[in-house]
């Protein structure tokens, strides 16, 4: 274990509490619960998990919840993020961020010291070099999107509301030095699947372009710029380069439906892939191409160089992930390329793949820069990996320059983890 680790590995996902009709549930609305492990001195101190608590989860649990319920109040189940000596679990769509102890045990709902009005986003960008934290936000109520911009004070500064029809389900978004960059994606909210009890009342809509807007951070209006659909995913990175907009992010084909065609998972026509935009603002056109065509999800990069120019991108294939897309008109995942981290090198086009055994799970990686690092790469992979002998979950820390050598660390936790979302390494 390396010693210069000091702090804490969190990862969040939706699981689900009490839930009566396991087919009336959907796979997104799961009370987050957040998996951590500390790590200090080259040893691993403990492993905990603990569920947000929001005002439900803590009447399941028969706790008393502290405090006023927020509006759109829900156990956070998507992003864990360090942000300013605070731990945030983090939620799109409508609930307010809950603020966590280094514990894992929640505080409070996280308002920006007061200054955020409704909701926010699980998928924030931090621009280090500003210290700024941003966000786009949508509500289906809305006729428009929010781009949030938090400044040092830890306090929103500027909203920009961008107007957007048909309140479109807006999972991420991109940050260059001088752009945010919005992805319409052609997923509306739907009224009447609302209506008919809907638990995720989005579809996907064939009716509407996707469009691509981008706005300057300053603020201002966007420029939109048509795109052929697909449901974009998840961001790794963005920059500028000259006259460009650069993105790299990962997507699945078109049509993409959130609550599934009869399973009640998501389903697609095929497996996510890693894809970049060069938005051209000089020409007015956006040419889109392939970086890897094999089935690969959480896209992740050295953090200090969000929205700077990214040389390394770090990406997770899992078997597991894949055939929850599976369905009867959508096609299998390609099934050679499973269980393994990817680090790509976007300036050679070459990547590196870790594999893990049949039967392992590995989830999302996370770049954790080594004490003192000068280069991108000089630093850990962090990663909760199932073992499928064991039956259950090891913290798997690489070294991210001997990215297919042997593990630096594997910690055996005593339980699994289960398949989730996000997180993150929050130093102490
Ligand atoms: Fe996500």
């Amino acid at each position: 274990m390396p010693r210069d680790l000091d702090g804490r590995f969190l990862r969040t996902g939706p699981n689900a509490l009490g839930v009566e009709d396991p087919r009336a549930h959907h796979w997104m609305l799961g009370d987050g619960m957040v998996h951590g492990v500390r790590l200090r001195g080259g040893h691993a101190e403990w492993y905990r998990n603990r569920w947000v608590r929001s005002s439900q989860v803590a009447r399941k649990l028969g706790e008393t919840y502290p405090g006023e319920v927020p509006p759109d109040d829900f156990a956070c189940n998507t992003h864990v993020i360090p942000y300013k000596g605070r731990i945030l679990a983090l939620q799109e769509g409508g609930p307010l961020p809950y603020e966590l102890d280094g514990e894992l045990n929640t505080q409070r709902p996280h308002d920006f010291r007061s200054t955020l009005k409704g909701a926010f986003t699980a998928h924030t960008k931090y621009d280090a070099t500003a210290d700024e934290l941003h966000a786009v936000a949508y509500y289906p109520t809305w006729d428009h999107v929010r781009h949030i911009m938090i400044d040092r004070t830890g306090r929103v500064a500027r909203t920009t509301r961008v107007p957007v029809p048909d309140a479109p389900m807006m999972h991420d978004f991109a940050l260059t030095e001088k752009y945010v960059v919005i992805v319409d994606v052609p997923i509306t909210f739907d009224a009447e699947a609302a209506e008919a009890g809907a638990l995720v009342p989005y579809i996907w809509n064939d009716e509407r372009p996707m469009r691509v807007g981008v706005l300057p951070r300053a603020g201002g209006s966007a420029r939109w710029f048509e795109v052929d659909p697909v449901y974009y995913s998840h961001t790794l990175n963005a920059y500028d380069q000259g006259d460009s907009v650069i993105v790299d992010f990962t997507s699945m084909p078109a049509p993409f439906y959130a609550a599934g065609r009869g399973n009640g998972g998501p389903s697609a026509t095929g497996s996510p892939a890693l894809d970049r935009w060069t938005i051209d603002l000089r020409a007015g056109r956006v040419r889109s191409s392939r970086v890897d065509d094999r089935p690969q999800e959480f896209p992740r990069v050295n953090e200090s160089l969000i929205a700077r120019r990214h040389r390394y991108g770090y990406t997770a294939s899992a078997a597991a992930m894949w055939t929850a897309y599976e369905t009867v008109d959508g096609v299998p995942p390609d099934t050679k390329f499973t269980n393994c981290l990817v680090k790509h090198d976007f300036l050679r086009g070459t990547r590196q793949v870790h594999r893990f055994p049949k039967g392992a799970a590995a989830s999302e990686p996370v770049f954790v820069p080594r004490r003192g690092a000068r280069d991108e790469d000089d630093g850990y992979i962090m990663s909760y990996v199932n073992d499928p002998d064991r039956g259950a979950t090891d913290l798997v820390i690489l070294a991210a320059q001997d990215f297919t050598g042997r593990p630096l660390a594997r910690v055996q936790l005593p339980g699994r983890v289960p398949l989730g979302f996000h997180g993150s390494w929050v130093a102490a």
